[in-house]
């Protein structure tokens, strides 16, 4: 049996102000009291180095994307050693709203995985298919073959997580059903023991996508789902620590 510690993440989009940080705080408070769940918070660039230093190490702080190079003429970019130095430990690739709005090809993401784990961060890697896709039975062949492609080889576990976020329920408030999560959480798991071996079980696997207050709980409890990736309910304290909680409690 292999324990894998919670995460739950916030991912906050193009959302927050400075203003805004104090949720930051109150959720840091939230994360202390919570043992054996890690908490992070993934603010727009500009809010990484004062949501840091506001939440004092209470949660974890991580960017929303990063550019797979070190450095150089690349407009409007942030490399991993950039994001670590603001206070960073942590960064998401290939979002889907990424994969869409900037075209990221599953081999650019897998190229900012790379760049990411080099520079010591940890990487959550999105994946997770269109409702068209899903309606087509298309589901598992897509999700399996962002895997393959979008993830790097050399890994030593932990430090790279999976979340699915099937496109559907993102933003929707559409979850998906406790079964359809346990069959691809299964199927994601099958397939990182495959590739990796027993570095494979260590790799935590979040779930995104309408994930609230009222529905943690039930997520929480399908096998091989080791937390989630939070967007709208993670710009609130009052609607973020209760799925904080709520991972504590599972
Ligand atoms: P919502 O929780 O707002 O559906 O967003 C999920 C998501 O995209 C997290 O990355």
């Amino acid at each position: 049996m292999h324990v894998r510690r919670k995460l739950v993440a916030g991912n906050w989009k193009m959302n927050g102000s400075l203003d805004g940080l104090n949720e930051v705080i109150a959720i840091a408070e939230a994360a202390r009291e919570a043992s054996g769940v890690d908490v992070a918070i993934c603010p727009p660039f500009t809010l990484i180095a004062p949501a840091g230093m506001r939440s004092a190490g209470g949660v974890r702080i991580g960017g929303q994307d990063v550019h797979h190079r070190a450095s150089g003429a690349h407009t409007g970019c942030v490399s991993a050693a950039m994001l670590k130095e603001a206070g960073a430990s942590l960064a998401i690739a290939g979002h889907s709203e990424r994969r869409t709005d900037q075209h990221e090809t599953d081999a650019e993401v897998r190229a900012k995985a790379e760049a990411g784990l080099a520079a010591g961060l940890d990487m959550i890697v999105c994946v997770g298919e269109s409702d068209a896709q899903r309606r087509a039975g298309d589901h598992s062949a897509v999700v399996e073959r962002q895997l393959a492609a979008s993830l790097p080889d050399d890994i030593g576990g932990a430090e790279l997580v999976v979340a699915y976020e099937p496109i559907w329920a993102i933003g929707t408030g559409n979850v998906a059903t406790p079964a359809d999560v346990a069959e691809m959480h299964a199927a994601i798991r099958a397939a990182l023991v495959a590739r990796y071996g027993d570095a494979g079980q260590h790799v935590r696997i979040l779930y995104g996508g309408s994930v609230k207050a009222d529905n943690a709980a039930e997520l929480f409890a399908v096998a091989d789902v080791d937390g989630a990736l939070v967007g709208g309910a993670s710009l609130t304290a009052a609607q973020f620590v209760p799925i904080i909680e709520a991972a504590a409690r599972s």
